[in-house]
């Protein structure tokens, strides 16, 4: 695993867009694992402003988001479809059917084998060590499934996204398991801010997987880079 850390958030995520560009056009038919949340929020911002600058195409790249939320709608506004409409399918020139969530009744880790596997998966990191929702207690080999939100995760989505009430907050999501996540070629995980230092010196600290830990299982996969700022990675 390499840990590369910046100062700032701006300049992690302008080097991570970069890095995405730059293998975008090695090979047009990237497949790209993508995570929402506040993290990549920024890495997305980057993406979309080349866009309208330099008109990278990304007309045959295939993407196949972490995870979605149960019980509410893909357009609802909270839904990680519509994040990711906002954040980046919009703004860009990719085909939305080649955009794929994980859902009910979809064998998902079927169809991501089925068109070659991810060859960039980006990740955030839950400030439980959760990967997708990948919660504390998955397993190595889970798969994508329902999953069970802790109430960590709960609280912590509710401050960001929901105005602080937990009520609105779903409590079950469908996710990438791990298994799903290590079976991409390269794997990105992103940290920014003092809420992901515990993570990510437990991150830096672990020797083999501990399941109370998902992101342990990272250690497992022979091409990782995590990529911080100084908040979420103190010794700069
Ligand atoms: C999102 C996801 C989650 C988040 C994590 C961090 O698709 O799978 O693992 O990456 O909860 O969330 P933020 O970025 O909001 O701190």
């Amino acid at each position: 695993m390499e840990f590369k850390k910046f100062k700032t958030e701006d300049e992690a995520s302008k080097y991570v867009a970069d890095l995405i560009l730059e293998e975008l056009k090695q090979n047009s038919k990237l497949k790209l694992g993508l995570a929402t949340g506040s993290t990549p929020i920024k890495l997305y911002n980057n993406l979309s402003n080349d866009y309208k600058i330099n008109k990278t195409n990304w007309s045959s790249v295939l993407s196949f988001n972490l995870d979605e939320y149960l019980g509410i709608d893909k357009n609802d506004p909270q839904s990680y479809q519509t994040f990711m409409n906002e954040h980046l399918f919009s703004n860009i020139n990719i085909s939305i059917e080649n955009t794929h969530f994980p859902k009910i009744g979809i064998d998902y880790d079927e169809l991501i084998n089925k068109n070659g596997g991810i060859d960039i998966q980006i990740l955030g990191i839950g400030t439980n060590g959760h990967i997708g929702f990948n919660e504390p207690g998955s397993s190595l080999d889970s798969k994508t499934r329902i999953v069970d939100l802790t109430q960590e995760t709960i609280q912590v989505n509710a401050d960001k996204f929901f105005d602080g009430d937990q009520k609105q907050v779903p409590k079950q999501a469908i996710s990438m398991g791990i298994d799903s996540i290590l079976k991409a070629k390269k794997i990105i995980l992103l940290a920014f801010g003092a809420s992901k230092k515990w993570a990510i010196s437990k991150l830096k600290s672990i020797i083999s997987f501990d399941s109370n830990f998902p992101a342990s299982s990272l250690i497992l996969h022979k091409d990782v880079l995590v990529v911080t700022d100084s908040e979420a990675e103190l010794d700069l």
